[in-house]
């Protein structure tokens, strides 16, 4: 039973390879090549299709909201009473493991087959949803499409945001056959559930099969773009550039610094990555002009976020007087750190005593479509352990009996869910 999840996670994840293979084990990985399909790409909608034709196989009603997130019901047999959702995202980072998102979507899947062949009576009704742009990979902010459903950001404004390619996300989610006319208000909803990867090493150094998440931290993003002079890189004398790199790459030893800093006197989970860089025009003998860089700020407690945010903006703004570039800042919507239901938490224990599977509460340094429904909604989340902590990289990688062993939690809380 439990291979179908395993073929449909390896299926899927061929999708987003250059060239398109199959990928079943640890071995099989190449440390250079993992999967791109950020939001609007053949390779989302491939994956995206992929899931769609599961969900329907098992019968059930999927609709396609208006800024693309997919939705499939399991009715429930108590008129009334409110749904349980569970579900994840399809889209990925560049060069990302084929586990991130798609294990809550495809384990969500695998759980509505059981249920479905237990010929299990769920109370409540019983969801799956995809979010739309989970990553940012595409669209410059991460958790698009629940920030969306949570009216944090309008549709209007988000349909509008542009890809590199000067794309709207409305052309690229109508191109991709993913732009639906489905509004999906919360207030029939009582539970978020997601599963996911660890992404982290905690789980995999203890041996823990199971993480249930208490905390998840938030997500500030900084954008900033650093304009100096292109010149010529033989003739212009060292102490008349105004070189856009040399002025960003002060920015890069701060954020690490900072960050390093407020972990040692602060005792913080605190951290800060420059983990964007573009340079332009980017030749070898050419003074760079001009950088953009994407700054990634994270903690679970607000004030420690803001105070690295603060001091990154101060230091931008600095790098006008010391080099004379100019600096422009965008502040992206932050995703503050949410505590997720402790009702929903204890469910999940519960559930992984009654199957005899260990477990441990910890908090989530990833960020989450969880966090913007815990504003909303009673939400949980079951982590998987993640082989040597990777995820965001070629190397991720969860062994095939901690996803067993997770869809199998899954499956029985949300049963719990259902009639509590
Ligand atoms: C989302 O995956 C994030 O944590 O960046
Ligand atoms: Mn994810
Ligand atoms: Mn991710």
């Amino acid at each position: 039973m439990e291979n179908r999840l395993k073929e449909d996670l390896i299926e899927a994840g061929k999708y987003g390879r250059d060239p398109e293979r199959l990928v079943t084990c640890y071995e099989d990985l190449d440390p250079e090549r993992g999967v791109i399909r950020p939001t609007g790409t053949v390779a989302n909608k491939k994956i995206r299709d992929y899931a769609v034709a599961r969900m329907i196989e098992i019968g059930l009603e999927v609709r396609i909201d208006k800024i693309g997130n997919i939705f499939a019901k399991k009715e429930g047999y108590v008129s009334g009473k409110k749904s349980v959702i569970c579900g994840s995202h399809l889209d990925s980072v560049i060069n990302g493991g084929q586990f991130d998102g798609a294990l809550g979507v495809f384990a969500a899947i695998e759980a509505l087959r059981r249920l479905k062949e237990e010929e299990f009576k769920n109370e409540r009704p019983i969801e799956i949803v995809v979010f739309t742009g989970e990553e940012g990979s595409a669209f410059g902010l991460t958790l698009l499409g629940s920030t969306v459903l949570i009216g944090k950001l309008s549709l209007e404004e988000a349909l509008k945001i542009k890809n590199k390619e000067g794309k709207t996300l409305s052309e690229a989610l109508e191109q991709i056959g993913y732009l639906g006319n489905f509004t999906r208000a919360l207030d029939d909803v009582e539970y978020f559930i997601e599963m996911h990867i660890e992404q982290g090493p905690v789980l995999y150094n203890k041996k823990i099969p199971i993480g249930i998440v208490e905390n998840i931290a938030g997500i500030a993003w900084v954008y900033a773009t650093i304009m100096g002079e292109g010149n010529h890189a033989g003739t212009t004398p060292m102490n008349m550039r105004k070189d856009a790199l040399v002025a960003a790459s002060d920015i890069v030893q701060f954020v690490n610094r900072y960050a390093n800093k407020m972990v040692t006197e602060l005792g913080s989970a605190t951290v800060g990555t420059v983990g964007k860089m573009n340079v332009f025009p980017n030749g070898t003998n050419i003074v760079p002009a001009r950088v953009e860089m994407g700054i990634d700020i994270r903690d679970v407690k607000f004030e420690n976020m803001e105070l690295l945010k603060k001091k990154v903006v101060e230091a931008i703004n600095e790098l006008e007087k010391i080099y004379g570039v100019k600096a422009e800042v965008t502040l992206p919507i932050t995703h503050l750190p949410e505590p997720l239901a402790s009702e929903v938490v204890e469910a999940i224990e519960k559930s992984a005593k009654q199957l005899g599977i260990r477990s441990t509460r910890m908090n989530s340094g990833a960020g989450h479509d969880a966090q913007n429904m815990a504003t909303k909604v009673k939400t949980g989340m079951i982590f998987v352990p993640s082989v040597r902590g990777i995820s965001h990289a070629p190397m991720e990688w969860t062994d095939w009996e901690d996803v067993e062993n997770g869809v199998k939690l899954l499956t029985e809380t949300l049963k719990n869910l259902s009639s509590m």
